[in-house]
């Protein structure tokens, strides 16, 4: 992706997109900082006041919130959201964790390099609620899937999965931190195959971008 041709290959921007505790971002950060890692983070941005930020905060990474409470309708934020992540020149951009639908204009705006991070084996259990939903139906097995953003709720090419198994004593929070677990390590792995070109995402038949 980021290597072209007989130029050197150089180290990808990546901004970072997330909402919550930030126990993913800390470790994609912790990957990303390894002296071969193909990337680096050159950007934070958050929708929300969260944890995230101050982990950004301890390790010098510039952090840009971009609260939807203080715009005064979608597209707005929309418009406020892109320019803060484009602002940091990323050439891929990595949700971990992030709790919003990402606009038609956003993902226009970096086409096939966006990357998020699901904790359910898509296309089982989409949405906000993933972990929840599929102890609630009762599978037996769910995990992670580390996929392509397109104009859908989470129906953007896979790039990579993992499974993890339920276990009878579950409950939300026990099986979210293993699928967690599992995310921490794939997340960064994936991205970095992607910028080297190791992982590419599947051919689709009927993609609608
Ligand atoms: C992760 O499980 C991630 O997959 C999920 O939020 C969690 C963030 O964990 N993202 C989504 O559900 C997006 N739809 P963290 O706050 O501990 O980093």
């Amino acid at each position: 992706m980021i290597h072209n041709g007989s130029e050197p290959p150089r180290s990808a921007r990546i901004a970072v997109l997330a909402s919550g505790t930030g126990s993913l971002f800390k470790a994609f950060l912790h990957a990303a900082s390894a002296e071969n890692y193909p990337g680096h983070v050159v950007g934070l941005v958050v929708d929300r006041e969260c944890l995230a930020e101050s982990i950004a905060h301890d390790a010098g990474v510039a952090t840009q919130r971009v609260d939807p409470g203080a715009w005064s309708d979608r597209a707005s934020w929309d418009e406020a959201l892109t320019r803060a992540v484009a602002s940091t020149e990323p050439d891929v951009v990595v949700c971990a964790g992030f709790m919003r639908v990402l606009a038609r204009s956003f993902v226009d705006r970096f086409p096939n390099r966006i990357v998020n991070s699901h904790p359910a084996l898509l296309p089982s259990f989409p949405g906000a609620h993933a972990v929840r939903d599929a102890l609630a139906y009762g599978v037996r097995v769910t995990g992670t899937t580390i996929h392509l953003i397109d104009y859908g709720v989470d129906t953007g090419p896979v790039l990579a999965q993992e499974p993890v198994p339920i276990l009878a004593q579950d409950t939300e929070e026990t099986l979210h931190e293993r699928i967690k677990e599992v995310e921490r390590r794939l997340l960064p792995q994936t991205v970095a195959g992607l910028i080297t070109g190791a992982v590419a995402p599947p051919y689709r038949k009927e993609q609608d971008r």
